[in-house]
């Protein structure tokens, strides 16, 4: 495998998102789309990213530094066109021999996508595809199976309009032609726009190699809009659910299942419909997550049983064999093997130790508004239903809570406590009640 850079464009201004966030830093299954890009530049085998950001993008340059792989920055002073954007990142004595520009908008790129043209041994290397609308975009013109110009459809008269094979906009080349032809790009065009695509011609008609690469048009679809991003967004869950009914997990609806780019899922793990999966969510095999759960940040064990509507929150562990019911939301909580949390609580801050049974109501009191404390409970302890847990707590091994205890002191192993104030009947009081009111009324 060859040795390449990738060279990310990125320094476009996004107005059409009507957004203050800049374009790439939008999100398509949890992730960015520069992330996406730079993730499918690493797969591929990019020994290191040269991202071109405008001036102003600060937080696109600090967000492509938070991920491990490598990254130069490159600032494009003015968008002055693709074949500018890639001036700003290349400068002769780069050590590099290959090069693969990409865009930082295309998030369904494919690393095997990349990676051909990357590998491949032509000077340039066009990244073509054929749309079901040719629309705007820049048409492939080939003598055999070479390419030997790319006119933008601005510049097209109706003959180029007419072609149907289109420029994908990603572009494997060598070190050589970007070094020979970069400084040759003029921008006396229907844009005034340095053009990228232009090294094709150049480079054809200097007698360098050109070739073409295949994709689909879902590996070059950039995203412009906010329905552009909604439409990736679908092809992507798409691609993400296809990945997990391939590798043996059950969705009864998977259109109705949403995935994000980093789960993690065992096979024979049932997802029942409507089930939306955050980041940073892994489960274990066997596990079934029942309708209508929303899970972020959580690890669940085997065979545990979630939902329906749970909420699990970041910082949950979930153990084998552990049974999360209807209308729980857990945070920061890890939950024994075994355990039980049935029913309409909220478990924050907490350790539960295996077989633990919470009732049906229960609350961890986690917060007194400045800090957060922690709840702990030992195996096999049984909290009643409605009881609140006063943090820091620590209710020990096999202890009973009678229902309805508001616990602030720990419990010791095996102990019962009962806080609630002793009961009291008042024989006949109803009756009374009633006919004192009655009598008020007439
Ligand atoms: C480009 C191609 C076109 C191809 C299409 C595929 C050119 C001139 N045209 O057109 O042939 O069919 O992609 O989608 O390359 N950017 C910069 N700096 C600039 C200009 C652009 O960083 O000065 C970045 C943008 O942020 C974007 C990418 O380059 O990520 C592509 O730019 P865009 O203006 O969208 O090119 P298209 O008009 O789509
Ligand atoms: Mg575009």
């Amino acid at each position: 495998m060859t040795c390449f850079a990738a060279i990310i464009l990125a320094a476009g201004k996004g107005t059409r998102m009507k957004s203050a966030l800049p374009k790439v830093l939008h999100e398509i299954a949890g992730r960015p789309m520069l992330g996406h890009a730079m993730a499918v530049a690493g797969a591929a085998g990019a020994a290191e990213v040269l991202l071109v950001t405008a001036p102003d993008q600060e937080s696109v340059r600090a967000y492509a530094d938070s991920l491990d792989i490598a990254t130069t920055h490159c600032i494009q002073e003015q968008q002055l066109g693709t074949g500018d954007a890639v001036r700003a990142a290349f400068s002769a004595n780069d050590k590099h021999e290959r090069f693969v520009v990409m865009f930082g908008d295309t998030p369904l790129m494919r690393s095997e996508v990349l990676a051909e043209l990357a590998n491949h041994e032509a000077d340039v290397t066009v990244l073509a595809f054929e749309p079901d609308d040719a629309a705007a975009y820049g048409r492939v013109v080939l003598a055999g199976e070479t390419p030997t110009a790319i006119v933008e459809f601005k510049d097209a008269d109706a003959a180029t309009r007419a072609l149907t094979l289109c420029n994908g906009g990603a572009m494997g080349l060598s070190r050589a032609a970007l070094a020979k032809y970069l400084p040759q790009l003029s921008n006396e065009n229907a844009q005034g726009e340095f053009y990228l695509p232009d090294l094709v011609t150049l480079a054809h008609q200097d007698g360098a190699t050109t070739a073409m690469v295949m994709a689909s048009p879902e590996d070059t679809m950039g995203v412009d809009s906010r329905a552009g991003q909604a439409k990736a967004e679908a092809l992507m869950q798409t691609r993400l659910r296809q990945k997990f009914l391939d590798a043996g997990v059950g969705m009864q609806d998977p259109d109705s299942v949403f995935l994000s780019f980093d789960t993690e899922i065992a096979a024979d793990v049932i997802l029942e419909p409507h089930v939306k999966i955050n980041g940073g969510v892994a489960i274990g095999h066997g596990t079934i997550i029942k309708a209508f759960t929303h899970l972020e940040g959580v690890r669940i064990g085997q065979d545990a049983q979630i939902g329906p509507y749970a909420r699990l929150r970041p910082g949950t562990v979930i153990g084998d064999e552990a049974k999360i019911g209807n209308f729980v939301e857990t945070k920061k909580a890890d939950i024994g093997k075994g355990a039980k949390v049935s029913h309409l609580s909220y478990i924050g801050d907490a350790e539960l130790g295996m077989d633990v049974n919470i009732g049906a109501g229960t609350i961890t009191c986690n917060y007194d508004g400045y800090n957060k404390h922690i709840t702990k409970i030992g195996d096999g302890a049984f909290i009643g239903s409605n009881s609140s847990l006063i943090a820091p707590v620590t209710i020990g091994k096999g202890a009973y809570l009678g229902s309805s205890s508001a616990v602030s002191k720990d419990v010791p192993d095996d102990a019962l406590v009962v806080t609630r104030a002793p009961e009291r009947e008042i024989k006949g009081w109803g009756r009374k009640f009633r006919a004192r009111n009655e009598k008020k009324d007439s």
